[in-house]
């Protein structure tokens, strides 16, 4: 298939765009370079040997879009680029709307007018909230608990309102958990924009040395070891994800909502040890207090993937910590894996 990647150069779409091409598929890619690095393009050529066309746009420009889309017709789309900050969006709600919302809404008409009716779009378990218990199955309630996670669900109701009226052919919603990891070459990884936000990222930057210790927030967690417990994912395992899904809503025009998970739960100090052995380095930790809005313990069921396009999460918490530690210190020049 010929695939539309919005946000194609950021951290999941770069590597689903290699996964696909390693597929056989042709990615086209499109991204406004808001939070990717522009070489990230030339990077997937060299890694996949497959030339990508990219476009430099934002969604929001229906036009932009729409000139791309009749200039590379495409079978699907997946729809990555938006805005993923939850701090940032209780800050500026408007400008999570309009990207996020707004954005979707533009995507949605320019594939509505270039007659492409099929998209796999990255939501979120963010959209649970809180939840009662764990696993989580897709069919928990849905919470809104920061406009971030709203943004998500009216994305995903949109979605599921254009296949419900035929106005899109197939459709998956893809809930990820805990994304984290690299390609295992190095070639590509996620690189944040200052202070990271996620675990992981912050782990590999107190491994090098760029922060002194790890704020480990809270201890005192209804969990095993007190911390909060989360459902790793490593970002290979989520890109062929991308894959399976987008080739089974193709083949059989279904429209779905699914958990992106392994279905284990990791704490904070399991993660930390699992990285230690993994790279040999240590995270020096500070206890710290929780944290406002964090959720003590949450981690998928993700049988219905299995059982729906036949996808398990291959990869385990050491290889997560492995590859993203050697994408880290290729980056900061430092040759110790
Ligand atoms: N990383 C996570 O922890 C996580 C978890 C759950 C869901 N998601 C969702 O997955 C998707 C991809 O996340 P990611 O971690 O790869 O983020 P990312 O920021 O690395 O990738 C998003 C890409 O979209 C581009 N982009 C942003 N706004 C755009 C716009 N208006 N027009 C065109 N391009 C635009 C950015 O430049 C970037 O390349 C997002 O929708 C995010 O909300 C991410």
């Amino acid at each position: 298939m010929r695939v539309l990647l919005t946000g194609g150069a950021g951290y999941i779409g770069s590597h689903t765009a290699a996964v696909l091409a390693a597929r056989g598929h042709q990615v086209v890619i499109l991204d406004n370079f808001a939070n990717a690095e522009r070489d990230v393009p030339e990077r997937l050529v060299k890694l996949t040997g497959q030339q990508m066309p990219v476009i430099e746009a934002d969604i929001r420009d229906t036009a932009a879009v729409s000139a791309a889309l009749r200039a590379h017709p495409v079978d699907a789309v997946i729809h990555f680029a938006a805005l993923k900050a939850v701090g940032e969006s209780e800050a500026d709600p408007l400008l999570y709307y309009d990207m996020n919302i707004i954005g979707t809404i533009r995507l949605l008409q320019a594939m509505q007018e270039a007659g492409v009716a099929r998209i796999v779009f990255s939501s979120s378990a963010t959209v649970y909230g809180q939840p009662d218990s764990s696993p989580i199955l897709e069919d928990a309630p849905t919470r809104v608990e920061n406009i971030y996670g709203r943004t998500k669900l009216v994305m995903e109701d949109l979605i599921r309102d254009l296949a419900r009226t035929g106005k899109l052919k197939a459709a998956a919603n893809l809930r990820y958990f805990n994304p984290v990891g690299a390609h295992p070459s190095a070639v590509i990884g996620e690189t944040p924009r200052g202070v990271p936000n996620n675990l992981m990222p912050y782990v590999t930057q107190v491994a090098t040395g760029q922060r002194p210790h790890l704020n480990v927030f809270g201890n005192d967690y209804d969990t095993p070891d007190g911390t909060g417990v989360r459902d790793y994912i490593h970002v290979m395992d989520l890109a062929e994800a991308h894959a399976l899904a987008l080739e089974h809503i193709c083949a059989n025009d279904v429209s779905l909502t699914v958990n992106l998970g392994t279905g284990d739960g990791t704490s904070v100090l399991q993660l930390v040890k699992a990285f230690e052995t993994a790279t040999g380095r240590e995270i020096p930790l500070v206890i710290a207090p929780r944290r406002p809005g964090d959720v003590a313990s949450y981690y998928a069921n993700p049988a219905l993937a299995e059982a729906t396009f036949g996808w398990k999460a291959k990869l385990n918490v050491e290889d997560m910590c492995r590859d993203s530690w050697r994408w880290q210190a290729r980056r900061d020049g430092i040759n110790d894996i």
